[in-house]
């Protein structure tokens, strides 16, 4: 580490750095003097370079989940735990694929018209609800609801159950981070069991239409027609959706603010706003690092591993990897070829990254439209407590 970076700048560790006010030089140096390290600190490997995270991420030996606890034991029996256990993002091997295909398939089954059209129609119904313009700090709320709006309009959740349906997914997504206190998991508890009664109820009355409906017509195609895990899956568009994208539009709104020379391009052409979130998700990632857990020893990136070690893949320390993006500490909306770890790599890859750009895309617009002017937006003073989750909270 160079002598002119003082613990009191850098984060003290790859999880303090997830909500520091600028991680990314820690990140530098991470990549550049410890591309792949153990912290015996934190009990964790850490992989940062692009060639470290592309190598645990592939790697035969990584599962997503410690395979000695596949759902985490406080939601055992609970019906958090009936839908975590479900989950293509929470299962390697027959719980993964084939129906990680049904799902992929099921989000592409969405164009990019359609996107657009509901991501504009919900950004304007939520934006005149909440009136951000009139109480900036309303932005946080815009910005968690927007992608449940979009995604449960999608799926077929009713306009006049949008809202608790916003309520139960913030609170269902608490028990998917270790650092919720027992009273969030027991309120993750119930809102699960609320989603799960809306989820099924939905089904039972689509089988045709509605994103739930071509979810269980492409799980049925595929020979899996187990109601819970479609149920179960069709909450997880929820949930997987809800911090990320909220944690993107929030990102996009800092970097229109802290690059004047963005923010006139997006003024001058609407156009560019795309270009400008694809910079965001590489610049400043909503998500920045994901976990994968050693299911056999062996060696992973030249280092010996053992059965039961954990590995923080740092997902925002690639972005920043000189061997894969050129001057990468640069903001640049027009960047050639850039490459993101953003999304994930490998078999769990997002297959959420087209409707994510989409909605946060309508969303700052929406914003833009209304005449609040992000530049007399302050910064915002801190981000949600998170250990992988970059999401600043107006
Ligand atoms: C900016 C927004 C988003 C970001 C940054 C993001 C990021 C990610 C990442 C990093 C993973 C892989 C995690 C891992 O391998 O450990 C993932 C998985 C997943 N995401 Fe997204 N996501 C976003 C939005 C969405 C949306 C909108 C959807 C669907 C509506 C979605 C659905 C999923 C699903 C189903 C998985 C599990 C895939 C699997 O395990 O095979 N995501 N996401």
């Amino acid at each position: 580490m160079s002598p002119e970076h003082t613990a009191m700048q850098f984060p003290r560790d790859p999880l303090a750095a997830v909500t520091h006010p600028d991680p990314y030089p820690y990140y530098a140096s991470l990549v550049a003097e410890r591309p792949f390290y153990r912290d015996e600190a934190l009990g964790l490997w850490v992989a940062s370079s692009a060639a470290a995270v592309t190598a645990v991420l592939t790697s035969d030996l990584c599962r997503v989940r410690p395979p000695a606890e596949p759902v985490p034991r406080a939601l055992l029996g609970s019906p958090a735990g009936d839908i975590f256990g479900h989950l293509v993002r929470m299962n390697d091997g027959p719980g993964h694929c084939p129906f990680k295909q049904a799902v992929s398939a099921t989000l592409d089954s969405v164009d990019r018209t359609q996107a657009a059209e509901q991501s504009k129609t919900s950004a304007r119904i939520l934006w005149d609800e909440l009136e951000p313009a009139a109480e900036p700090r309303r932005l946080t709320e815009f910005a968690f609801g927007l992608p449940v709006f979009v995604v449960g309009s999608l799926l077929g959740v009713a306009r006049d159950r949008l809202t608790e349906t916003a309520r139960w997914t913030g609170d269902f997504v608490r028990c998917l981070s270790p650092l919720s206190t027992p009273e969030q998991i027991e309120q993750s508890k119930t809102a699960a069991g609320h989603l799960l009664d809306l989820f099924r109820s939905l089904l039972a009355g689509q089988r045709t239409g509605g994103l739930l409906g071509t979810l269980a017509a492409e799980a049925r195609r595929l020979g899996r027609e187990d109601v819970d895990v479609i149920v179960a899956n069709g909450i997880g568009f929820l949930s997987q959706s809800y911090e990320a994208t909220a944690g993107l539009l929030g990102n996009t709104v800092l970097a229109l603010i802290s690059h004047p020379g963005a923010r006139e391009q997006v003024t001058g052409d609407s156009d560019l706003l795309g270009h400008v979130v694809q910079e965001v998700l590489r610049y400043d990632p909503p998500v920045q690092n994901t976990r994968r857990f050693l299911a056999g020893s062996g060696e992973l990136f030249g280092r010996q591993v053992k059965e039961g070690d954990a590995v923080l893949v740092v997902l925002a320390a690639a972005n920043r990897d000189p061997a894969a993006n050129p001057d990468p500490g640069r903001f640049e909306a027009l960047r050639a070829s850039r490459r993101h770890f953003t999304f994930g790599a490998g078999p769990h890859e997002c297959p959420g990254e087209a409707l994510a750009a989409s909605i946060v895309e309508a969303g700052v617009r929406q914003l833009l439209a209304s005449g609040l002017r992000v530049e007399d937006l302050a910064r915002p003073p801190r981000y949600r407590v998170s250990g992988n989750a970059r999401v600043p909270i107006w």
